[in-house]
């Protein structure tokens, strides 16, 4: 018998040791994709939309993830086993494509939310666009990639990748909540959470309230109103004073105030 290389967590036994259904949610994670290994889940995502007619808040999630993208055209390594790495489908056709940042704020606050819950005692920011990070490391990183129907977006692929009990990595910015408290987590507790907390912020959104969403993701960002050194055509010192719903980054320099776009501009 050839298996099917999805299993749909709907069976008692595979909820006893995987990833369950989620109880306590609305809608996200109520239709689940568990794949012991795939390349990547943003693709899995993306092919299964394009072949099937799935749910708004299905979940792909994979243990072992071999070919993991990340922003800018990087690959995201995690260790098999060790971590989050997963992909949400969501149907934001109330979001116009100019405005597609919030997908931005909502994912990496509600990562923010969920690190934060498993390792009260850190403090846990968020790096424009979306990254996650503690002590000035990064534990989390999210790859959006949105379909577009005319001026709106129809579909979102949110990918996350979540650093939870990996304790050795090549990169040196890198940690996890494992390195972060020296304590080793339940991944399907951490799943749990991360996905009530995308539900919660989620729905923030669907209500419009943009402006709560704003100031939430500007006061955990990183260097908010905080001098620190980047690298656009020269490098230079600024001060990060707004980012716009398009994603825009406003950073006030001593030429004035000036607006980056992702690719534009570099961290030091
Ligand atoms: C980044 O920081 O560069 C973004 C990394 C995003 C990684 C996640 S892991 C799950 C999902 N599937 C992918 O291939 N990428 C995202």
């Amino acid at each position: 018998m050839r298996l099917n290389k999805y299993f749909l967590v709907n069976c008692a036994k595979l909820q006893n040791t995987l990833y369950k259904l989620l109880a306590k949610t609305l809608f996200i994670g109520k239709e689940l994709y568990y794949m012991p290994t795939c390349h990547s889940t943003n693709d899995e995502a993306r092919q299964k939309s394009i072949n099937a007619a799935i749910c708004e808040g299905a979940v792909f999630i994979t243990s072992d993830q071999t070919k993991g993208r990340g922003q800018r055209g990087n690959t995201w390594f995690s260790q098999p086993h060790k971590n989050l790495t997963l992909s949400i489908v969501l149907n934001p056709i109330f979001l116009g494509s100019d405005e597609h940042f919030y997908l931005n704020m909502i994912s990496s606050l509600a990562v923010k939310m969920c690190a934060q819950h498993f390792v009260p005692e850190a403090q846990v920011k968020v790096k424009w666009p979306n990254d996650v990070w503690i002590n000035e490391r990064k534990i989390a990183g999210i790859l959006i990639e949105n379909t577009l129907k005319g001026s709106r977006i129809s579909s979102s692929i949110i990918g996350i990748g979540l650093n939870v009990n990996q304790t050795h990595f090549t990169e040196t910015k890198a940690s996890s909540l494992s390195l972060a408290s020296g304590t080793t987590f339940s991944l399907p507790l951490v799943f749990e959470k991360l996905m009530l907390a995308i539900e919660h912020y989620y729905l923030m959104l669907k209500a419009q309230k943009y402006d709560e969403l704003k100031s939430e993701y500007l006061s955990h960002l990183l260097g908010f109103r905080v001098k620190r050194t980047f690298r656009a055509e020269h490098v230079f010192t600024g001060e990060i004073m707004d980012v716009m719903k398009s994603g825009l980054l406003m950073i006030k320099t001593q030429q004035g105030e000036r607006s980056f776009d992702f690719k534009e501009i570099i961290w030091l």
